[in-house]
This record gives structure tokens, C-alpha cells and sequence, in this order.
């Protein structure tokens, strides 16, 4: 019988365990909430101040998810190797890094990884674009919609008629209103709208394939992948291929 000898090793930081747990928990309530926002009529609910109410609590999520986001982008830069941006971004080699990986596991010796490992990059990378994009649509309809920051008070002074304090407007309520500026409010806030809504549920399916794939990885390859996220540190039985 071969023995293998299982080594320990450092890998996540204490930022990106808080960025993965608190960006994992945001996502989920604010899937919840949006997905209530957009059954709204369906599940009865009807009134405005309702209406209101519950796309305040997603906005309000949707800043801790927005500055949470923005920490682990600057962390990117600063924090430890397997953190950072340079290791994370499909680079030039990465082609090689890739192709390398798959044949290891169709050979039923899968390399292992201290970060992730290439397919990992991959859909990190593609998560993290999908982020990005839903941060900045939602922070723009909060703007268009409630009227929240960081834009709200721009577009309400956009929309605000002659003499109009742009501060006493009101969501969905068009007294003291200009009725072009409203309509043109309401035509550019349209695509936004749109790109959110299909942007959060091609990432419900992008998270149901990042958790198949680490379930995956942690059965076939080991090194304790789910609970790294929580003590940062992975087991590995064979030396990793970004051990430096
Ligand atoms: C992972 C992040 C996010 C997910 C999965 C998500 C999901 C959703 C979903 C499913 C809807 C329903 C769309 C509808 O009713 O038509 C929605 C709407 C909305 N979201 Fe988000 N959202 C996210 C981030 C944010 C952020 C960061 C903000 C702002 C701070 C935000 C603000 C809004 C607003 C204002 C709406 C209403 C838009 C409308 O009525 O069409 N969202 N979101």
C-alpha cells in the first residue's frame, strides 16, 4: 500500500474568507428578495408603499453586497498570492495551465492547486464580471427608482420641475415632476432593469455549477476544499502546481 504524506498549507487570507462568506450570504437574500420583487403580483402583494418597502430592503443588501464587492476588488491587488487579481485572471500561460489540468483529470490523476485551480479561475473570473455588472445596474435603478444613493439625488434634480425641491419627489409619483424629464427617466432606466434581472439568474445557474464543481473537486481531488473557506487553510496528499 503507497502512503501518502498529507501536508497543511496557508492559503486564504482573512479578507477574502470575509469577502467569500458575507458576498455568499448578500447574493443568497438578495436572490430572495428579488426574486419576492419580481413575484410581487403573484404572491398578492399589490400596494405601493409595499412595493417600496421591499425594494428598499434589497437595496440596502445590495450595499453591503456593492461595498463588500468593492473591498475584495482592491484586495486583489494587495492581498496574498492566492488573492490576488495576477493569480485569479486567465493571463498567456493560462491556455497551457488549462489544457494541462483537464488532461491530469482524464487521467485520473487530477493536479492539485493551493489557490484555484484553472477551472476554478474560470468561473470566479466569470462570477466576478457578473458582480460587477449587477452592483452597477442596482446601484443605478436605486437612483431611478427610490431615488438612493449614490445617484438618487441626480436623477431626482434631472426629473424635478422649474421651482421643484428635487428632495420632496417621491418614488413612483410624478407630483412636482417634469413630464418629459420623467419619461426620458423612465426610458433610459428600462435596460438597466433588464440587464439585472437576466444577469442575477444566469448567476443562480453559474452558482449551482460553482457548487456541483467544488462538490466535484472535493470528492475527486480532496484538500478540503469548503472548509478552507472557513480556516483558509487546505490539506493536500501531492504537491500543488502554484506552490512557489
Ligand atoms: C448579487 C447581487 C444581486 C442580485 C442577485 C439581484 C437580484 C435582483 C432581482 C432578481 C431583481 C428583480 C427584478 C424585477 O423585479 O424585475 C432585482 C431588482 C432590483 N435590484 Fe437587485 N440584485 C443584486 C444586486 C443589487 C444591488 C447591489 C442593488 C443596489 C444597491 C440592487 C438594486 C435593485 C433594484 C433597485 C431593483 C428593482 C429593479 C426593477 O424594479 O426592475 N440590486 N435584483
Amino acid at each position: 500500500m503507497t502512503e501518502k504524506m498529507l501536508q497543511q498549507y496557508k492559503v486564504w487570507d482573512a479578507p477574502t474568507r470575509i469577502f467569500h462568506w458575507v458576498n455568499f450570504t448578500t447574493v443568497i437574500l438578495l436572490l430572495l428578495v428579488g426574486t419576492l420583487m419580481y413575484f410581487k403580483k403573484d404572491l398578492g402583494i399589490t400596494g405601493l408603499e409595499a412595493k417600496i418597502a421591499i425594494k428598499e430592503i434589497h437595496v440596502w443588501i445590495g450595499y453591503v453586497f456593492a461595498i463588500n464587492l468593492s473591498i475584495r476588488l482592491l484586495w486583489g491587488f494587495i492581498g496574498n498570492q492566492y488573492a490576488r487579481w495576477s493569480n485569479i485572471l486567465p493571463g498567456k500561460s493560462f491556455p497551457a495551465v488549462l489544457s494541462s489540468y483537464i488532461a491530469s483529470i482524464k487521467s485520473g490523476e487530477p493536479q492539485q492547486f493551493l489557490g484555484h485551480n484553472p477551472l476554478g479561475r474560470l468561473a470566479v473570473t466569470l462570477m466576478m464580471l457578473i458582480l460587477i455588472t449587477l452592483a452597477i445596474t442596482g446601484l443605478v435603478r436605486a437612483g431611478t427608482d427610490i431615488y438612493y444613493p449614490p445617484l438618487g439625488a441626480s436623477f431626482a434634480a434631472h426629473i424635478a420641475a422649474e421651482g421643484v425641491d428635487p428632495a420632496s419627489i417621491k418614488p413612483y409619483d410624478k407630483t412636482g415632476t417634469n413630464p418629459e424629464a420623467y419619461q426620458e427617466l423612465k426610458a433610459f432606466k428600462g435596460p438597466f432593469g433588464d440587464i439585472h434581472i437576466y444577469v442575477a439568474y444566469t448567476l443562480l445557474a453559474i452558482i449551482l455549477l460553482h457548487i456541483i464543481a467544488v462538490v466535484r473537486a472535493e470528492i475527486t481531488e480532496g484538500g478540503g476544499l469548503v472548509s478552507a473557506m472557513f480556516s483558509g487553510r487546505k490539506t493536500l496528499a501531492k504537491k500543488p502546481e502554484d506552490l512557489n
